[in-house]
């Protein structure tokens, strides 16, 4: 690939300055996260009958993907299935009342039931906490069920699990995944400003990054790597069902009827892109294939200028070198 006027060091600097959660925000976000675990751990192993089990850091944070405009600290939560409410708002209210005992200190209206979480605010700077239940049957593995932040509905898995498949995907490539798939959702995150409809969940880019990972594709060349996942997009139409085998075996996957198929790496009956319509997913495929000829555009435009300007197509006016 030419790559005279923009290099895969020119995205890596981009990335770095513009697209990733610097590393001392990160580190802040995450004592904050760390302080809000230890006031529950201390109040359960002070209180063991307290319903609140485990609390943990979960989502972009967790995972290391996050992007620099991340706008709260996603935490999940596992709560005693024998007195939790089953109703989605009960179960809010129930976690507020429990978080507030956790945090004596806190004034009542600073931990708050949201639509499908609960949020800490903290005073003064830091961003706010949000905890997303868990309903949770003392399965030794940490199984239980999310609620989804999608729709509320209930989902069977398992947030340590999900964080041990990023974190081995990230030990085969280190550094390279992780900066890939943060710059597919800068790319996201353009395209939801294009067009306000537009919606393609963080975790299903994870997903398809992962299966090209374990495919073979090479991470480490950014132009390269984000052309790929164009291509893939682009290629298989995401017809071709998205699967893992970490954790069980392709023949416990039932038959799906979604126009995609994500299955969720460690539970064979959840399929992560459930919600998308045909439509939703047309113009995922049309945004990759623009987004594939912008880099091609990009791999052979005789001007910095005209290299910039298609880059720009990809990621959006923040591209600047
Ligand atoms: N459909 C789902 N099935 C199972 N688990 C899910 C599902 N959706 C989300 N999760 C869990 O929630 C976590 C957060 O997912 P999500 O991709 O929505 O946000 P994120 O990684 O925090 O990214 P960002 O907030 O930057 O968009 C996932 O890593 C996964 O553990
Ligand atoms: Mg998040």
């Amino acid at each position: 690939m030419s790559k005279v006027h923009v290099s895969h060091a020119d995205i890596a600097q981009y990335a770095n300055d513009k697209v990733n959660l610097p590393k001392e925000w990160a580190d802040e976000y995450r004592e904050q996260a760390s302080r809000v675990r230890e006031k529950v751990t201390t109040y359960l192993s002070e209180h063991p009958d307290f319903t609140l089990k485990k609390i943990l850091l979960s989502g972009s944070l967790a995972k290391g993907t996050a992007l620099k405009n991340l706008n709260d600290i996603d935490m999940a939560c596992y709560v005693d299935c024998s007195e939790a409410p089953s109703e989605t708002k009960d179960l809010l209210d129930y976690l507020a009342v429990r978080l507030r005992k956790a945090f004596p200190n806190m004034k009542p209206e600073q931990v708050q039931p949201k639509t499908y979480s609960v949020t800490i605010s903290f005073k003064g700077t830091g961003l706010d906490v949000d905890i997303v239940p868990i309903i949770y049957d003392n399965d030794p593995d940490w199984y239980g069920k999310l609620i989804s932040q999608d729709d509320g509905s209930f989902l069977d898995t398992c947030i340590p699990r999900h964080l041990e498949f990023i974190r081995k995907r990230k030990a085969s490539s280190p550094t390279h995944f992780a900066q890939v798939i943060r710059l597919a959702k800068q790319w996201v995150k353009n395209m939801k400003l294009e067009n306000r409809d537009f919606k393609f969940k963080s975790f299903m880019v994870e997903l398809i990054m992962a299966k090209l990972l374990d495919g073979g594709k090479d991470f480490s060349d950014y132009p390269e790597a984000m052309q790929n996942f164009f291509t893939y997009l682009a290629t298989s139409d995401l017809k071709e069902i998205i699967k893992f085998n970490d954790y069980y075996s392709g023949s416990q996957i039932p038959a799906f009827n979604e126009r995609v198929k994500i299955i969720d790496p460690v539970n064979p009956k959840n399929n992560a892109a459930k919600l998308y319509t045909n439509q939703q997913v047309n113009a995922i495929i049309e945004a990759a294939l623009d987004a594939g000829d912008a880099i091609d555009a990009a791999l052979t435009a005789t001007t910095k200028e005209r290299t910039i300007y298609y880059w720009q197509k990809v990621f959006g006016p923040s591209f600047q070198i």
